[in-house]
């Protein structure tokens, strides 16, 4: 009998990454995929435990599988990610529909546990924190993702221990991939098409790997990606301000493929609050990083994360945030309300009154959002490149993005897709740009 996967993703990028390869080892079993939940015969759900009713999130998604299946054959239940590492035994246990449950460092043993499940019917566990076994494993097979921008996680867990944080409890350790296994793995990623890499990790920037003789940081894997002439762009993320090292700064002087916008999240303007989260870097740690960065290309922009009304938060606070917005003027930003996360060490601390921490949240993201358009807005008229990753829902427009990860929405031709296209911007919204292809390039990959 033909088997059919079905995989849901919440979360970050990692979690993406994940999805795929947790797909790829499944292949090997059999599977195929499948974008209908009643076609499934495995149904997997990777979580995410950052923020919110995350848990809850869960169960209510289940529920739904629950009530699709219901006249049908039960699927195959597995929960994997971070709420899966968080929660381990208690999901079994309150959930009964739920048969394996998988942690994020220990899925490569998932094959073991779905053969296994389908001859014993058990409930299965693994959330060990097995993360060079789960790599070693990876590295044996094939990363077939075979989109223009790919991810390659070369980089995992946290060692930083934010006091909001639930990645290093989540995560495990830090750990960083060797750095051979992530050449050829690019190479693999390369050869199946990808024009973009995009590397991962919770800390990427802290990547570090020594072998006998070497020692080798993100700055060395970056210039090495920047040979291979089949790459035309590559990305990082997440970076941390403690983490951008000179090496580091310096591959902006080097590299023509690493792309002008860094991703640096701050969280807030204030370093009293930056103390109280355990940051471990001031403001004006930041500001040097930004000076430093911007003095060797004054084109490279900045993106971030802000985490709103954290315990403690005052007014003053919230208007160094602001004010620290003003300065850099960050093209893209995601903000959260603070959110309590069980195990923390911010968990139990008093909350900012909950009116207040929305009021904030509604004012930065105002201040965000009206950056963003009027940068948005500059642009129309003028002529971008874009790199082509697909064809639009519709079978007719083309989707790309600039080289500040905006995305682009035009006319163009099919030939376009996997190329750096010239677009000419005619319009925008807050979050996407509408053009068309520019006249020469209509020839050129026609
Ligand atoms: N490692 C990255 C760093 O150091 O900034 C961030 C990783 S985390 C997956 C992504 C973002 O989620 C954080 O930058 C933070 O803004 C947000 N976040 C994490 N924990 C949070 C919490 N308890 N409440 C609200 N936002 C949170
Ligand atoms: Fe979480 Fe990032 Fe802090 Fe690590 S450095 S604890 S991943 S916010
Ligand atoms: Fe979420 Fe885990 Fe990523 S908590 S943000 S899926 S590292």
């Amino acid at each position: 009998m033909l088997k059919k996967i079905f995989i849901k993703t919440f979360g970050c990028q990692m979690n993406e990454y994940d999805s795929n390869r947790i797909f790829d080892i499944v292949k090997e079993i059999g599977f195929e995929k499948t974008d209908k939940y009643e076609d499934a015969n495995c149904y997997l759900l990777n979580t995410c435990h950052i923020r919110d009713k995350a848990k809850e999130k869960v169960y209510h998604e289940i529920g739904r599988v629950k009530k699709i299946f219901r006249s049908k054959e039960k699927p195959i239940v597995i929960v994997a990610g971070c709420v899966a590492q968080a929660e381990n035994q208690e999901m079994l246990k309150r959930e009964p529909y739920i048969d394996i449950v998988i942690g994020p460092q220990s899925y490569h043993k998932i094959n073991e546990a779905i053969l296994k499940h389908s001859k014993d019917k058990k409930k299965k566990e693994e959330t060990e924190f097995d993360t060079i076994s789960k790599f070693n494993y990876l590295n044996k097979i094939k990363n077939k993702d075979s989109k223009v921008s790919s991810f390659l996680t070369i980089q995992e867990g946290c060692d930083k221990f934010c006091h909001f944080c639930v990645v290093p409890y989540t995560r495990g350790p830090e750990y960083s991939r060797p750095f051979q296994q992530i050449i050829n793995e690019a190479k693999e990623l390369g050869e199946a098409g990808a024009k973009e890499i995009i590397l991962l990790g919770q800390n990427v920037n802290a990547y570090t790997f020594k072998d006998e003789n070497t020692e080798f940081r993100l700055a060395d894997l970056l210039l090495e990606l920047d040979g291979f002439d089949q790459l035309e762009r590559i990305r990082y993320t997440t970076s941390h301000p403690k983490d951008m090292t000179k090496d580091l700064i310096n591959v902006y002087k080097k590299s023509s493929k690493l792309m002008p916008l860094v991703h640096l999240p701050v969280q807030s303007g204030s370093n009293k609050i930056l103390k109280l989260m355990n940051r471990k870097h001031t403001i004006e740690e930041y500001l040097e990083v930004y000076e430093n960065l911007k003095s060797i290309n004054p084109k490279i922009e900045f993106s971030s994360d802000f985490i709103i009304g954290y315990p403690e938060e005052d007014e003053e606070d919230f208007k160094k945030t602001m004010e620290l917005i003003d300065k850099v003027g960050f093209i893209n930003s995601y903000s959260f309300i603070f959110s309590p996360r069980p195990g923390t060490v911010a968990a139990e601390l008093q909350l900012v009154d909950s009116k207040k921490s929305k009021e904030r949240l509604e004012i930065i993201q105002k201040k965000l959002f009206e950056n963003q358009i009027e940068k948005n807005k500059s642009l129309e008229s003028k002529i971008l490149n874009v790199l082509v990753e697909n064809r639009m829902k519709d079978g007719v427009k083309l989707f790309g993005r600039t080289e500040y990860m905006t995305p682009v929405i035009f006319d163009g031709h099919i030939d376009c897709i996997g190329k750096i296209v010239q677009v000419q911007i005619t319009s925008s919204n807050q979050n996407t740009l509408f053009g068309k292809l520019k006249e020469s390039f209509k020839k050129k990959v026609a």
